[in-house]
C-alpha cells in the first residue's frame, strides 16, 4: 500500500490495465473503504482525454445494481483517478479461476443469474439512449457476492473504436457485431446486443465464441458458424460499406445446438435471437429479460405476463428458431 501524493487514496496491486487506463486496488484513508483506482493514462500538455471526460459524465448519471458505481472522480496537475467499488474480478479471471479447469465452462445456474444482471444492466443503459460499445467479458465486473455489473464506458459515445490499446495490444474483434464490422456507422443498441450473444455461449464453454485474428477473419468465422447471409436474412446486407464489393464464399450455417451441446433449447432460442445478422431482428435487452430462459429467476407477476405473451418456443428447430 503506497500514499499518493495530495491524495485521500493509498494504492496497492495493479488489478489490470487496459484501453486507456490502469487499474489498483485501492484504499479511502477517510473512511477505511477498498476501491478501485482507475489512473487514465493522458499527456498533460494535451488536456484531460476526451473518452475519460466522456465515461465520467455517464457514469455519473448510471446508478443501477448492475453499473459498477463511479464513487469520486480525483484530478490533479498530472492525474485523473476515477474512484469505483471495489469488484472482486472481472468476468474473464471469474471463468479462468472459478469455471471447470481446463476450460473455463461456468454452471448454467451461474451463467443465467449473470445473463439477467448483465441484461437488467443494459437496458437500464439502452433505455438512456447510453450504448456500451465495449461488451466483454474484461469489461464485466462480479463481486464478492456474485453480482455482475457493467464497467469500462470510455468507448461509449466517442465516435471511433481505437484499433489499438495505449500498451500496444491489439483491440479485440472477437464480440463486433458484423454490421460493424462490415462498415456500418448506424451505431444502436443492437451492436451490444451481439456482443452479449457472443459472451451468452463463451460462458457455457469457457472458449471465446468467434476468435478472429483480424476483421476478415472475424466475419468469416462468423459466417462458417451463422451461414453466410443472403438476402433473406440479412436484406440490407449490401448497402454496407464493406460488403458492397465483396462477394463471401458460401457456407452453410451450422445448427447452434451442435455447436454448442451444452446450452439447453431455451438457452439456444435465446442466443438464435442475439446473433441475428439483421441488427433491427436482434432481441432488445427488456425483451431478453422476459424470455422463458429467465422463468425460474422471474417474480410470479412478471412469470405471468409472459404467458399471456407467450414466445413460439415450438419454432425451436424448425425455421426461424435460429439463424438459417
Ligand atoms: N472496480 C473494479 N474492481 C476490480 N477490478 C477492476 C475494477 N475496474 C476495473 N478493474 C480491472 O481492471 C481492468 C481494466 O479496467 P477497465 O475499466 O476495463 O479499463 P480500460 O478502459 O483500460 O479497459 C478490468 O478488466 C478489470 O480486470
Ligand atoms: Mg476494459
Amino acid at each position: 500500500m503506497s500514499a499518493i501524493p495530495n491524495s485521500r487514496y493509498k494504492r496497492s496491486d495493479k488489478l489490470g490495465e487496459g484501453t486507456y487506463a490502469t487499474v489498483y486496488k485501492g484504499e479511502d484513508t477517510q473512511n477505511g473503504a477498498i476501491v478501485a483506482l482507475k489512473d487514465i493514462h493522458y499527456d498533460p500538455e494535451e488536456g484531460t482525454p476526451s473518452t475519460a471526460v466522456r465515461e465520467i459524465a455517464l457514469m455519473k448519471e448510471l446508478r443501477h445494481d448492475n453499473i459498477v458505481r463511479l464513487l469520486h472522480v480525483e484530478q490533479t496537475e498530472n492525474n485523473l483517478v476515477m474512484v469505483f467499488e471495489f469488484m472482486d474480478k472481472d468476468l474473464k479471471k471469474y471463468m479462468d479461476t472459478v469455471g471447470t479447469p481446463g476450460t473455463g465452462a461456468l454452471d448454467a445456474g451461474v451463467i443465467r443469474r449473470f445473463m439477467f444482471h448483465l441484461l437488467q444492466g443494459l437496458a437500464f443503459c439502452h433505455d438512456r439512449r447510453v450504448l456500451h460499445r465495449d461488451l466483454k467479458p474484461q469489461n464485466l465486473l462480479i463481486s464478492k457476492t456474485g453480482v455482475l455489473k457493467l464497467a469500462d464506458f470510455g468507448l461509449a459515445r466517442s465516435t471511433g473504436i481505437p484499433v489499438t490499446t495505449f500498451s500496444n495490444e491489439v483491440v479485440t474483434l472477437w464480440y463486433r457485431a458484423p454490421d460493424v464490422l462490415l462498415g456500418s456507422k448506424n451505431y444502436d443498441t443492437t451492436i451490444d446486443m451481439w456482443s452479449v450473444g457472443c459472451i451468452f455461449a463463451e460462458m457455457y464453454t469457457g472458449r471465446p465464441l468467434f476468435p478472429g485474428n483480424n476483421a476478415d477473419d472475424q466475419i468469416n468465422r462468423i459466417f462458417r458458424v451463422l451461414g453466410t447471409p443472403t438476402y433473406q436474412t440479412w436484406p440490407l446486407l449490401p448497402e454496407l460499406p464493406n460488403a458492397k464489393s465483396k462477394t463471401f464464399t458460401h457456407h452453410n450455417p451450422v445448427p447452434l445446438p451442435s455447436v454448442l451441446p451444452m446450452m439447453d433449447h431455451l438457452a439456444i432460442d435465446l442466443l438464435s435471437r442475439l446473433l441475428r445478422y439483421e441488427p433491427s431482428q436482434r432481441i432488445g435487452a427488456k425483451e431478453a429479460l422476459m424470455h422463458p430462459y429467465f422463468s425460474e429467476l422471474m417474480p410470479q407477476q412478471q412469470q405471468q405476463q409472459q404467458q399471456q405473451q407467450p414466445y413460439n418456443i415450438s419454432r425451436i428447430g424448425g425455421r426461424g428458431g435460429w439463424i438459417n
